[in-house]
């Protein structure tokens, strides 16, 4: 409506003022007068009404403006954030593209070590459990194999998950004749019977127990609880030399492997060396990070090294 009034507005105001100069020429000047100054008159209010439009138009220009703004510096952030995900997790893919190379890598000359122990120890006729999947990686039990071949006298392995590992260090140890025993905690009875069974086979079960060990809640030192291995049977086997952390399964908890360092610390040797599986895997990962930082019965762990897969840690007793 307004703007059609506006829009008709200034044509009136030409066609009063064309009649304000007829007006004037018949000498009526009066009211030519008048009639001028009603044209002037709507003239200004016209003008004045657009102007005031084109200062809301102009505001609301500026409003759009500023909404465009926030938008763009909206989007401008969420791309930021997008392209940093994007960076992190190539940076992420790129080294775990480098854990697999490392692994093939090493995995020929593994494969060979390992052929040369078992072809040295094992009974050619008897079975041996399946390497890879769910067992120990090659590298974590030549970490072992190499303590062991290098132990002066007996040495005693722990084994938290038992099988290939169990098998191959009993094995080694019933060769070298210099003592020793694999003790190996599993919670699977079905497990631990076939872990006995290839020991029978390969006359090593004087070398390793296979300890029924289900898993319960256990108390850490800093008060919580976690499931782990219940320790009940686990006889006095001394000062351990070897802690190989292959278990529990890691889908029974976050960090479900934690627990053996804070719990088990006190029966670590001096020296004793710690390996830690499929440290690939975040959560191993972490579990590492955090025993770095950590000292339970006056044992610390140092000297890092990680092959990947797997990483060796020693005991250090403190004091
Ligand atoms: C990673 S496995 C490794 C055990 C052992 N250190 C080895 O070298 O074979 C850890 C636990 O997983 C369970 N386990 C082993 N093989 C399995 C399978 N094929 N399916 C499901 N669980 C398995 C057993 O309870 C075992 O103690």
């Amino acid at each position: 409506m307004l703007h059609r009034l506006l829009r008709l507005a200034l044509p009136v105001a030409a066609g009063i003022a064309l009649l304000a100069a007829v007006t004037a020429e018949f000498g009526f000047a009066r009211e030519a007068a008048g009639l001028g100054l009603l044209a002037l008159a709507i003239a200004l209010a016209a003008g004045h009404l657009r102007l005031d439009k084109l200062e809301r138009r102009m505001a609301a220009v500026a409003r759009q403006g500023r909404q465009r703004g926030a938008e763009q510096e909206r989007l401008a952030a969420l791309l930021d954030r997008n392209r940093d995900v994007v960076r992190r997790q190539g940076e992420r893919v790129r080294r775990e593209i480098q854990g697999v190379r490392r692994h093939l890598d090493q995995l020929p000359s593994d494969t060979a070590y390992l052929q040369r122990l078992v072809a040295q120890t094992a009974d050619p006729s008897a079975p041996l459990p399946a390497l890879g999947g769910w067992a120990a990686t090659a590298r974590s039990i030549l970490s072992i194999v190499d303590e062991i071949q290098k132990a002066p006298g007996p040495v005693t392995v722990l084994d938290c998950g038992s099988g290939s590992s169990t098998v191959l260090d009993a094995l080694l140890l019933k060769q070298r004749g210099a003592g020793g025993r694999v003790y190996a905690l599993e919670a699977d009875p079905g497990f631990a019977e076939e872990t006995r069974g290839y020991l029978r086979a390969h006359g090593a079960d004087e070398h390793a127990v296979v300890i029924d060990a289900p898993l319960t809640d256990v108390t850490l030192p800093d008060g919580s609880t976690a499931p782990w291995y219940d320790l009940a049977q686990l006889p006095d086997v001394g000062e351990i030399d070897v802690l190989f952390v292959d278990g529990p399964i890691g889908t029974i908890a976050e960090l479900a492997r934690y627990p053996a360092f804070p719990l088990l610390a006190d029966r670590l040797a001096d020296g004793a060396l710690v390996v830690v599986d499929d440290t690939n895997r975040p959560d191993e990962k972490e579990i590492v990070r955090r025993w770095l930082t950590e000292e339970y019965a006056g044992r610390r762990l140092t000297q890092p090294r990680n092959h990947g897969r797997a990483t060796l840690l020693r005991v250090v007793r403190e004091g």
